[in-house]
């Protein structure tokens, strides 16, 4: 079964994904498909319910490499936000300023199954911040004031239209 983008609509976007208990050869072969998914679409993140799937793993690049990161969770977090411009693969063509911790510390596990502890800042900490958000179905425009969604509505709901579209295939 080919993976494909999901888009502002599709409920699974919306649901809490599930932990990952077994790391295995086909999650590894997961991970590299959304990668290349991931850079198709010009991204810099991908969780895996973008793709369908209601499982606890993001993809993410900024700049060294992919890598894969299993059961992530945000475990601290700074009270200083740092707004800046976010896009989102399931939510095409609409860019808008969002605030974000200005550091996170994360735990997570590689695809070998060990623990990691790591903080991000900055740019990362938007990166992951917007990632391991999808895991819990919440997206980017989320965030956005109720004046700014108002604006937004028409192309917002282009985008569900072409997702309803896309499920009734
Ligand atoms: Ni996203």
């Amino acid at each position: 079964m080919a993976l494909r983008i999901r888009l502002l609509g599709d409920p699974i976007l919306r649901q809490k994904a599930k932990k990952i208990e077994i790391i295995d050869e086909p999650l590894k072969n997961l991970a590299e498909e959304m990668a290349e998914i991931m850079y198709s679409g010009d991204g810099v993140g991908l969780a895996a319910p973008q793709v369908g799937l209601s499982i606890r793993l993001i993809v993410v690049d900024i700049g060294e490499g992919w890598k894969a990161y299993v059961n992530p969770e945000v475990i601290e977090k700074s009270d200083e936000m740092v707004v800046g411009e976010e896009g989102c693969l399931s939510v095409p063509e609409i860019f808008e300023e969002v605030a974000r911790p200005k550091w996170i510390k994360i735990r997570y596990q590689d695809l070998e199954g060990k623990y990691h502890e790591e903080i991000k800042e900055n740019y990362a900490s938007r990166v992951f911040a917007h990632e391991i958000d999808h895991l819990d179905g919440k997206l980017f425009i989320d965030y956005l004031s109720l004046a700014k969604r108002r604006i937004l509505m028409p192309k917002l709901n282009e985008i569900r239209k072409r997702s309803k579209a896309m499920i009734a295939k």
